[in-house]
């Protein structure tokens, strides 16, 4: 790994950690993100649930650990991706503000400027709110590409709606395996 990427990584977790715009509306640690700072996909989820703002990790609930074995199961190692969200703390209202997206995307659109991947995986609503600067409607669109400012964007369900209904861990699952031949090296 690039240590001078991963330093530069580290700087930007630092800086949300010391943040108090990041931490307003929120509560418990910080989340800023994990994982390689070389990665090729980088995941972008919502903000921190419980189990997150208790350990500063970014998706090791229930849906995360949903996320990481499909991760797997696409034969890539947690190494060598980038797990991180737009809002960084749990919030207080359990649904994040499009201020507290607004506000975090900032340091999320610093992350992806150092990381530089090939796919930029975007879980559920939220994350399209903050990197294609609007609502999706997710049941349509899960599964598609969209290119936006040299970035490519891959739209999946948040792992969440996967936990929650059977319909969602389909879409979930057909989409990692389309994930999964678009990013196999030709
Ligand atoms: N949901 C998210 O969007 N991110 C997490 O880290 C955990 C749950």
């Amino acid at each position: 790994m690039s240590s001078k990427k991963a330093k530069a990584l580290q700087k930007i977790a630092e800086e949300i950690l010391h943040c108090r715009l990041c931490r307003k509306g929120g509560t418990g640690k910080a989340v800023p993100g994990e994982g390689s700072a070389d990665a090729r996909v980088v995941f972008i989820g919502e903000a921190p649930g419980r189990e997150e703002a208790k350990t500063g990790r970014p998706f090791v609930g229930r849906s995360g650990k949903l996320l990481r074995q499909t991760i797997r199961v696409m034969g890539l190692d947690e190494d060598d991706v980038f797990i991180t969200s737009p809002v960084h703390y749990l919030p207080l209202r359990g649904t994040p503000s499009t201020a507290m997206i607004h506000h975090g995307r900032q340091h999320l659109f610093e992350q992806l400027s150092i990381i530089k991947p090939d796919m930029i995986v975007l879980l559920g609503n939220s994350a399209c709110v903050a990197l294609l600067d609007g609502k999706v409607e997710i049941t349509k669109e899960h599964g598609t590409l969209v290119k936006k400012d040299g970035r490519t964007y891959f739209i999946t369900v948040h792992p969440a709606y996967a936990v929650r209904f059977t319909k969602g861990k389909e879409m979930l699952l057909s989409d990692f395996a389309k994930l999964k031949r678009l990013i196999a090296p030709s």
